[in-house]
């Protein structure tokens, strides 16, 4: 069957009387699909009977210097994949079509959304979450997918459920990677050959953190290998390795049991890359 296209509100409800009745699953994307796209949409179609797949670049999450102009739209090649995918409705609204000019009510990710990516992002997580909660109310999901990859945004997202009564099932998928352990992304396609060699240490770093069982051992032993490819060329230059609580993002304590998220963020050439690993701690 084709995908159907909506641009607003109005299309969107047509697209969904033409898909017909039953259980929606949203997976929300900024476009330019891969793999572990892919694997949200198989999740997705595990958990409804309908799939939307929304792409929109959202300039509420960019900040003044990062690279909303230059984020890859790979609009055609997207709907390929949908297509192959199964997914019934893509939702790809415009920029007007999702914000008012005099927009002036916005979500706030409170302390949450302001520390680990947060500190280095100012602003960034009020305008994800702000998009998410347009996009529930637009799209109207019973359940909605995301990747663990971004695992400070789906523990917003699951507090944003849980803190304004959101009558939709938040599910997390699992960080797609590829054989060499490089976490799949969007930004991937920025790097060149030795960015690529470089940007490896990151998934390194965090195996060898997850071999440990103490915190700053854990942290040790991937900082031990950040460190080592900060003498690379190109440099990986570390903007932070945090050792966290899943679901409050606070830094978590010696004393820790149960899960925590070992999550690193860098820059290497001009790419801006995270990744991060659940761990069971005690
Ligand atoms: O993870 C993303 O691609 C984006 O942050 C999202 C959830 C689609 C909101 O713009």
């Amino acid at each position: 069957m084709d995908v159907i296209v909506a641009g607003n509100r109005e299309e969107l409800g047509k697209a969904r009387e033409a898909a017909g009745p039953g259980r929606y699953a949203l997976v929300p994307t900024m476009g330019a699909l891969h793999e572990g796209h892919r694997s949200l949409i198989r999740l997705a179609r595990e958990q409804a009977d309908q799939v939307v797949v929304s792409i929109f670049v959202n300039p509420l999450q960019f900040g003044p210097h990062e690279d909303f102009s230059r984020y890859p739209r790979t609009f055609e090649a997207d709907l390929g994949v949908c297509a192959e995918e199964g997914v019934r409705v893509v939702f790809a609204p415009a920029v007007a079509d999702m914000y008012l000019p005099d927009r002036q009510v916005a979500v706030s990710a409170g302390a949450m959304g302001s520390v680990v990516e947060g500190a280095f992002r100012p602003g960034h997580f009020d305008g994800v979450l702000t998009v998410v909660l347009k996009l529930f109310n637009l799209v109207q999901p019973d359940v909605a997918v995301f990747g663990q990859k971004d695992a400070q945004q789906l523990a917003l997202v699951r507090r944003m459920v849980a803190d304004l009564n959101l009558p939709i099932a938040i599910v997390g998928a699992p960080t797609v990677r590829e054989a060499d352990g490089l976490a799949l992304s969007s930004r991937n396609r920025y790097l060149s050959p030795a960015d690529r060699m470089t940007a490896l240490n990151l998934s390194k770093a965090l195996r060898a953190g997850a071999v440990q069982r103490e915190p700053e051992r854990i942290k040790d032993a991937a900082r031990a290998v950040l460190e080592t490819a900060a003498r690379f060329d190109p440099p990986l230059l570390l903007d932070y390795l945090a050792l966290v609580d899943p679901a409050t993002f606070t830094e978590v304590t010696e004393d820790h049991r149960g899960e925590a998220i070992l999550a690193v963020a860098a820059k290497v050439g001009t790419t801006r890359l995270i990744d991060n690993v659940v761990l069971a701690l005690g």
